[in-house]
Formats: C-alpha cells, sequence, structure tokens
C-alpha cells in the first residue's frame, strides 16, 4: 500500500530482507509528520543512520516527493512513503521506533500552548494509530507543547490498554543541544566536549538547565548563570523571532531528533551506558511527568536519575517551575477528559 509500483515494492522488500541477513542490526522507523520543516531533515538524516534498516515515510501531505527524493540516497535503510490517513496503519505496523514530529510550529506571537488545540488532536489520533498496529514501539514525541501532547499520548494508550510509560518518550533534546552549544561559547570549549544537563519540561520557565552539573566541571559568575538559563529557556522563540514568520526551529530540531533516536536505537540494541535527558512518566518530583536524564535500553527508559544537588539559584527556578508545571498538567488534564 505504499507509493512505488508493486514491482518495486518487491524488490525493495527483497532488499530490506538481504540487508538485515547481511548482519547489520536493522530497526524500522516511522516518521509521522516527515514532509514538514523537521521531518524532512530528519528523514534524511534517519537514512544515514546506520541502525536504521527500513524507514517509513507518513505525511497527510507531500509524502511522494519527499520519499522518491530521500529513497535515492546510497544508505543501508530501504524508504516507504505513506500518504493519509487510509495508509497510517501500514506506515505502522510493524515499527521498532515511532518519531512524531507532526503538527503546526509556533508563529510569531504564538505560545506553545496555543498549539495545544489543533497539535493535541493530531497527536491523539496518530497514537490511536501506534496503539493498534505497533503498541511495543518505543515513542519520539515532538510535536508542541511537549509538556502536554507527552500526558495527552499516555492517555490515548492507556485508553487502548498499551500504555508502557518506559517506551512514551518528549523530545527535550533541542534545549540539551541548545545548552551545550551556548555553555561552550561561554566556556570557550568544543561543544561536543560539554555535557549540560537540563531537566523540568519543554516550554520556558519550565525549562531548567542545571548549570552547576555541567561537565567538564566549571563555575560560572551569576551574570553568565543568568545570560545562559534565559537563553537555553527562550531558545525556540530567538529562532521564531529570526525566521520571521517563516516556522520555529526545524534544522537544529530534526539533528536533536536524530542524536536522541539514536541514542534510543542503541538502547534497543542492547548498548550499555546509553544516557540522555527526555521527558518521561516519573517519580523524581511530585510531578507525573518531567524531564530528567535516563538510561535507554532494550524497554526504553529502564532508569530515571535523580536530580543530583541544585544550588540556591536552581533551586528557586525549581520552584518557578513547579508552580508553572501544576498550570501546564491541570490544564491538559482538563482537555484529555474534554477530548475523550
Ligand atoms: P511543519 O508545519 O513544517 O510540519 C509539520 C508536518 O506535520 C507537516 O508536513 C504537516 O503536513 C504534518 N501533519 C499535520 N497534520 C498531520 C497528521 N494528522 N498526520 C501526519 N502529519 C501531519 O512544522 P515543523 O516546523 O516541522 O514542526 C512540527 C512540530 O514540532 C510542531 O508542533 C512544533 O511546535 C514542534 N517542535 C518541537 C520541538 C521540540 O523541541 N520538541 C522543537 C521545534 C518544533
Amino acid at each position: 500500500a505504499h507509493l512505488y509500483p508493486p514491482n518495486l515494492q518487491n524488490s525493495c522488500l527483497r532488499q530490506a530482507k538481504c540487508r538485515a541477513k547481511g548482519g547489520a542490526a536493522g530497526f524500522k522507523v516511522a516518521i509521522l509528520g516527515a514532509a514538514g520543516g523537521i521531518g524532512q531533515p530528519l528523514a534524511m538524516l534517519m537514512k544515514i543512520n546506520p541502525l536504521v534498516s527500513v524507514l517509513h515515510l507518513y505525511d497527510v501531505v507531500n509524502t511522494p516527493g519527499v520519499t522518491a527524493d530521500i529513497s535515492h540516497m546510497d544508505t543501508g535503510a530501504v524508504v516507504r512513503g505513506f500518504l493519509g490517513q487510509p495508509q497510517l496503519e501500514n506506515a505502522l505496523t510493524g515499527m521498532d521506533l515511532v518519531i512524531i514530529p507532526a503538527g503546526v510550529p509556533r508563529k510569531p506571537g504564538m505560545t506553545r500552548d496555543d498549539l495545544f488545540n489543533i497539535n493535541a488532536g493530531i497527536v491523539r489520533t496518530l497514537c490511536e494509530g501506534i496503539a493498534k498496529c505497533c503498541p511495543n514501539a518505543t515513542v519520539n514525541l515532538i510535536s508542541n507543547p511537549v509538556n502536554s501532547t507527552v500526558p495527552i499520548a499516555a492517555e490515548v494508550f492507556k485508553k487502548a490498554g498499551t500504555y508502557d510509560p518506559k517506551k512514551l518518550l518528549g523530545v527535550t533534546m533541542l534545549d540539551v543541544v541548545r545548552a551545550n552549544t551556548f555553555v561552550a561559547e561561554v566556556l570557550g570549549l568544543d561543544p561536543r566536549d560539554v555535557d549540560v544537563p537540563v531537566v523540568g519540561g519543554h516550554a520556558g520557565v519550565t525549562i531548567l538547565p542545571l548549570l552547576s552539573q555541567v561537565k567538564p566541571p566549571c563555575s560560572f559568575t551569576q551574570e553568565e548563570t543568568e545570560y545562559l538559563t534565559n537563553r537555553i529557556q527562550n531558545g525556540g522563540t530567538e529562532v521564531v523571532e529570526a525566521k520571521a514568520g517563516a516556522g520555529s526551529a526545524t534544522l537544529s530540531m530534526a539533528y536533536a531528533a536524530v542524536k536522541f533516536a539514536d541514542a534510543c536505537l542503541r538502547g534497543l540494541r542492547g548498548d550499555a551506558g546509553v544516557v540522555e535527558c527526555a521527558f518521561v512518566a516519573s517519580q523524581v518530583t511530585e510531578l507525573p511527568f518531567f524531564a530528567s536524564k535516563v538510561r535507554l535500553g532494550r524497554q526504553g527508559a529502564e532508569e530515571i536519575f535523580q536530580l543530583g544537588p541544585l544550588n540556591e539559584y536552581e533551586s528557586g527556578l525549581f520552584c518557578l517551575l513547579h508552580l508553572c508545571f501544576q498550570d501546564w498538567l491541570g490544564e491538559s488534564e482538563e482537555r484529555v477528559s474534554w477530548k475523550h
């Protein structure tokens, strides 16, 4: 049911089997919203990923073109395109990992909250498909507002009886990627050598970079701490304003999504010590969902790490975050019950 003629479809199937026999660890990955600003570069980067044997690209528009284009790349993954709701089930069947950047992006003046009503409906439909066709897949949810779309997805999976909290991961990697970049700039280091834990949520003051836990160990003046915290929390707005009506972060987001998806796939393969930040169901704080460092393994987020010691500045931000989060979650609970 994908977009190739039948003869080519068969040869693609043969190709996928033959590559799997070749011994390559091959995971099946679907991208939902693959024709969008994030989806396209994300699809391109996943086609390069050697852990991917089959790549399904689903969107409600333009997947034939994106699929044809990406399928010409001479890398291992076999690419198939799926267009529109009637093809959603075929896109999802058999997938190990589903990455969701479907939805509308933020426009200038729009808050992540404004996106909620549109994106919640989209995420709900897609997650109903996942519950039906690949209930064991790991889900990487990118669609904003992540603080609310993840609780919505959890409700959909609970209703379907397929909810595994370890396998539902809100993608906050862009906050970490930005934090590493901005901190490296201040320290005069290569960003690849910097590791900044970013915890909390994925909107404004709910984003809490733990600058006291940066690796390599370092210290910041109060002025640097405030500058960095503010820039990391408002990195999304910086891009929205610079793009001036032409969308939000897409290229850096695609990079961050691939960095995170690759970590999930290495975990699924059984690699030891794969640790990244993600927004997950959590008991680390009183909040039901919270981003923190998680260890990724065969079952998804197998271990969720405690926050570690916070300094006075971070404790203050944590209290603020806590208050804001209660609003977010309260609202999303209302909307979840309203949607159902
Ligand atoms: P975009 O508008 O360029 O692309 C979204 C794609 O989703 C479009 O191709 C659209 O056709 C597709 N889509 C819409 N409804 C769909 C449905 N029912 N099923 C499948 N696909 C559907 O938007 P962009 O810039 O790619 O952003 C996508 C989402 O990612 C937005 O919600 C945005 O706010 C969010 N985002 C998340 C970030 C994060 O750090 N988690 C960072 C940046 C953006």
